[in-house]
């Protein structure tokens, strides 16, 4: 059999030619990095793990009207997404202050911020994805003015969504990083949410005790990370008791590795 067409290959996953024009296949890679690569690792069974997840999130995003490049979860690590333009900026979003904007500005982390704050990064690894303002943005024709509100709006949206999804499973949606793509239909376009949600790119805290459940694992050596992802999975039920072959893999995997 002829092997399928990459596209492209990212920090944690591959995007491979779909099966018709205007799709493609998103592969779910275990490989984790921070603070732009520098550090490198893996994360047996994230991939798994954060194809589900996002599988998730983007149906319920759908089913409240926000448009995604979602089309069907096809295995364990992959799903077909419709291919988008990448719009070249990561829209940030934060409820509680953590990680660079604690850094930067000198806020203790955990604190909430008195309104939720968006916050864009141009997307350029040589430049180690620099923070930038709007005027930045359509200075540069990185997204035109329309396009940065629609980001604007959904982000607020799906910010709105994720904080009461994830409240009503005892975890505090702290910051999430979303990117956006063009969908052109002749000499029209439209921003659709593309790439994925997942503790990959979301700060994720229970709500009782504050432990963290999300990639930070990974960047502050923590440990557990494995087991965090498999948490946020339980709790929006995705773990049900008997299992599905995804889950069933990921225990063979802990108990191979434990030894039990
Ligand atoms: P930050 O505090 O490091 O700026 O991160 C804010 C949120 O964005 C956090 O949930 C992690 C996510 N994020 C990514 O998904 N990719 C990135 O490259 C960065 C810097 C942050």
């Amino acid at each position: 059999m002829a092997r399928r067409r990459q596209i492209y290959e990212g920090k944690a996953k591959i995007l491979y030619e779909g099966p018709e024009p205007g799709t493609l296949i998103q592969y779910f890679k275990d490989d984790a990095t921070a603070f732009n690569a520098q550090k490198k690792g893996t994360i047996n069974g994230k991939g798994v793990l954060n194809n589900r997840i996002s599988e998730h999130v983007f149906t319920l995003l759908g089913n409240i009207g926000v448009p995604t490049h979602f089309i069907r979860r096809l295995n364990m690590r992959e799903q077909l997404i419709r291919q988008v333009e990448i719009v070249p900026i990561e829209v940030v979003v934060r409820n509680v202050a953590a990680g660079s904007i604690s850094k930067r500005l000198g806020i203790e982390e955990g604190q909430q911020l008195p309104r939720t704050i968006i916050e864009y990064y141009y997307k350029d690894d040589a430049l180690g994805d620099p923070m930038v303002s709007d005027e930045h943005i359509l200075c540069f024709g990185w997204a035109a003015q329309d396009e940065l509100h629609e980001m604007a709006d959904m982000a607020i949206r799906v910010n709105d969504f994720l904080s009461g999804l994830f409240a009503g499973v005892g975890i505090r949606l702290v910051d999430f990083k979303l990117e956006f793509g063009r969908i052109w239909d002749n000499d029209f376009s439209r921003i659709i949410l593309a790439d994925e949600i997942s503790p990959d790119g979301c700060r994720l805290w229970d709500m009782t005790t504050n432990e963290k459940l999300d990639k930070d694992r990974f960047r502050r050596d923590m440990g557990g990370e494995v087991e965090a992802y498999q948490e946020v999975a339980r709790r929006l039920g995705l773990m049900p008791e008997g299992a599905d072959s995804s889950v069933l893999d990921l225990e063979v995997h802990r108990k191979l590795r434990d030894g039990k």
